[in-house]
């Protein structure tokens, strides 16, 4: 086989005709894997028959069961990033915290993690996703990232040390509420709580809901978080020369008499884990959570719309291609729920776009 690796289909032909580091020079970081083994950025495994279609991967987590198709674009291996992490975990403080469950569980179908409070939601295999404190804010008290490697999670403590940026160790009692092994925090330019954590724990129970048939995570994260931000330019920059995230595009349109333009970060195979722009709202503009079957977006759209919410139209965005709607939560910012997000492959050009959504979005 000669030049780059397309889709899942070459992956599996590779994997079977390729020696490992023939792999490696193609961009494939995972390259011991074997029919069977999950392929690292998607949820599919291997087959062992290099003539199956895309369309007949099989689900992990759902046996033989496909309940919706997988785009082939959401099974594209991913380049390597300077340093890995992914969006484990965000805190909401939220005034409403019974209203947001309820909201996360009968809507969107989220699974609450226990009884205990102050509530905390799943949308996979993880112990928590999501965190509802009891506060008067409506709006992100935290995000935590999690990097696997330790020696990385050290190497960035002290690159911070080393840009004069105060580093706080998480006391064991922040592990034990967070379910981490260990991590610090420290603020971003704007003044966000950011966490940076290693050994997120997994639930002792599968992710269960009558209401969803599961979320893209895996090494992708929770989802994506878009933050208001003051300086555009100096936010970007922290969090590629701190953190080795990478812009992968942005979207600049009008906005009354400026322009509104938005910058879009990843740091794994996902499109964007954050995205930032100078704009009025809350700190948190919206949180995506990226469902693995289009059915969801469109029965929970109409659950949402039924609920009296204040629900936008379905659309699909330029640059990642997410098929979603929007929804205010109770807490006031936003959540989109999305499918079939596109990642980022093989030589990424940094691209600029000139609208917000492809079609739809429309706000009611
Ligand atoms: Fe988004």
């Amino acid at each position: 086989m000669s030049g780059r690796l397309g889709g899942v289909r070459d992956l599996i032909e590779a994997v079977l005709s390729e020696p490992a580091d023939a792999l490696a020079t193609n961009g494939i970081r995972a390259a011991a894997l074997a029919p069977g083994d999950q392929i690292r950025g998607c949820n599919a495994v291997a087959r062992q028959n290099p003539a199956l279609p895309v369309e007949v991967l099989r689900c992990e987590d759902r046996g033989a069961e496909l309940i919706g198709p997988i785009l082939p674009d959401s099974c594209r291996v991913a380049v390597k990033n300077d340093m890995d992490s992914s969006l484990a975990y965000c805190g909401f403080g939220v005034s409403d915290v019974e209203a947001w469950t309820s909201f996360a569980v009968d809507q969107l179908g989220l699974m609450r993690a226990g009884q205990g409070d102050p509530p905390h939601l799943r949308i996979d295999d993880r112990s928590w996703r999501i965190a509802l404190h009891h506060s008067p804010k409506d709006d992100l008290l935290y995000a935590g990232f999690e990097i696997e490697d330790e020696e990385q999670l050290e190497k960035l403590r002290v690159k911070l040390l080393g840009s004069a940026i105060e580093v706080f160790d998480l006391s064991q009692t922040d592990c034990d509420q967070r379910k981490v092994q260990h991590g610090f925090h420290f603020a971003d330019p704007n003044s966000v709580r950011l966490e940076f954590v290693t050994g997120h724990a997994k639930a002792d129970t599968p992710f269960q809901s009558d209401k969803s048939r599961g979320f893209v995570t895996g090494d992708q994260g929770l989802g994506h978080i878009v933050l208001a931000v003051a300086d555009l330019e100096q936010t970007i920059s922290f969090y590629e020369q701190q953190l080795g995230m990478r812009v992968s595009d942005y979207i600049t349109v009008p906005m009354g008499d400026a322009k509104l333009r938005i910058a879009f970060l990843h740091c794994n195979p996902r499109h964007h884990s954050v995205a930032f722009a100078v704009m009025p709202g809350k700190r948190l503009n919206h949180l995506m959570i990226e469902a693995r079957a289009v059915d969801d977006v469109i029965l929970s759209h109409r659950r949402c719309v039924d609920a009296g919410l204040k629900t936008g139209e379905i659309g699909r965005h330029p640059n990642d291609l997410m098929l979603s709607y929007y929804v205010t939560t109770p807490a006031g910012f936003d959540l989109e729920f999305g499918w079939g997000g596109r990642m980022i492959e093989g030589d990424w050009t940094v691209a600029e776009y000139d609208q917000i959504s492809l079609w739809g979005h429309q706000k009611t």
